[in-house]
């Protein structure tokens, strides 16, 4: 019986995504930046069975968006009902990217599992119809995901070309109350801040590769704060508000900011969910985790390397 595991790790985006201009496709409506991180990662193993069946972290699970995309996956390439197993190092739901590790790991495993072959643009188009930011998820390093590859992620700089640090402070071990696709579909309704997100996005997305290759830490930063700060207004004028931090988020960021004013080449990022990432110039890592540690409320600190993308591998590794 056909059979692969796949290996995917979250990514986050530095210039965000937020609101999509088509839903069914799943195409956002701007153009986003993304560090795909090493110490997080999902295992997926999918095979040929006789009943469909979905196993997430242990759990059987009924996850709506999931079965449509299998389905979809299935109509496509004439494959069986799957069993897939699925696992992650880290919460799911929790602001730390589960989907966009978790639906890469699954391209990667059905096209490794079934022979399809597909090449890298195709099977980050796969990955954008589960959920966008797993487009980005199939390449390691920086990623961009954008109108002019169709939609389909590709690579901006590997990993060891630039090696930055994330801290990421864990502030909630909850899942999110609002998921970011229904958020994204309350604050594209209701936020009056959305035409001006729409209208500012692309210059934002220049802005962060043109940082990226040059290397330009402080540019980096001034513009991934500004996108991530932009997208929290967002979801805070949308009605009824989205309001993703508690009070250790905002004591994080406080920290950060405490740490970057002092000269520590550092900035911070937060998605839909209370966590806090702060992005580190290469050696910086660690004295930031440990700051990060200390700051009231901070549950625990995890530390990354920037990572590979979605790769299979073998059954058992
Ligand atoms: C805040 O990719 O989870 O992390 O495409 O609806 O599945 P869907 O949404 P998803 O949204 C990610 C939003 C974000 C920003 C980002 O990753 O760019």
């Amino acid at each position: 019986m056909a059979a692969a595991t796949a290996v995917a790790h979250p990514n986050i985006a530095l210039v965000k995504y937020w609101g999509k201009q088509a839903v069914d496709e799943n195409v956002p409506a701007t153009p986003s930046l993304s560090i795909t991180l090493q110490a997080l990662e999902t295992r997926t193993r999918v095979a040929a069975a006789a009943k469909p069946r979905l196993c997430i972290d242990g759990r059987q699970e009924e996850d709506a968006k999931v079965r449509a995309f299998v389905a979809a996956l299935r109509d496509a390439f004439g494959l069986p009902p799957l069993a897939i197993e699925s696992a992650s190092n880290f919460p799911a739901g929790a602001g730390l990217a589960s989907s966009a590790s978790g639906i890469a790991a699954l391209v990667a495993a059905v096209d490794a599992a079934f022979g399809l072959a597909l090449s890298p643009a195709a099977r980050s188009q796969w990955a954008r119809l589960g959920s966008a930011s797993a487009a980005r998820s199939m390449f390691g390093g920086f990623a961009t995901l954008a109108a002019s590859s169709n939609w389909a992620a590709g690579p901006l700089l590997a990993s060891d070309e630039w090696p930055l640090e994330v801290a990421i402070a864990v502030t909630a071990r909850t899942a999110k109350p609002v998921p970011s696709t229904a958020g994204m579909a309350a604050t594209q309704a209701t936020s009056p801040f959305y035409d001006a997100w729409l209208a500012t996005a692309k210059a934002d997305f220049a802005a962060g590769c043109g940082a990226v290759r040059q290397r330009d830490f402080a540019a980096l930063a001034s513009v991934a704060e500004h996108s991530c700060l932009k997208m929290h207004a967002l979801m805070l004028s949308s009605r009824p508000p989205l309001a993703y931090w508690n009070p250790a988020t905002v004591a994080a960021m406080d920290t950060v900011r405490r740490l970057a004013a002092t000269g520590v080449p550092v900035f911070f990022t937060i998605d839909a969910g209370p966590q806090v990432k702060a992005i580190c110039a290469p050696g910086h890592g660690t004295a930031v985790a440990a700051a990060l540690r200390q700051t009231a409320g901070v549950l625990e600190v995890l530390t990354s390397a920037l990572g590979p993308g979605a790769q299979a591998v073998p059954t058992d590794a």
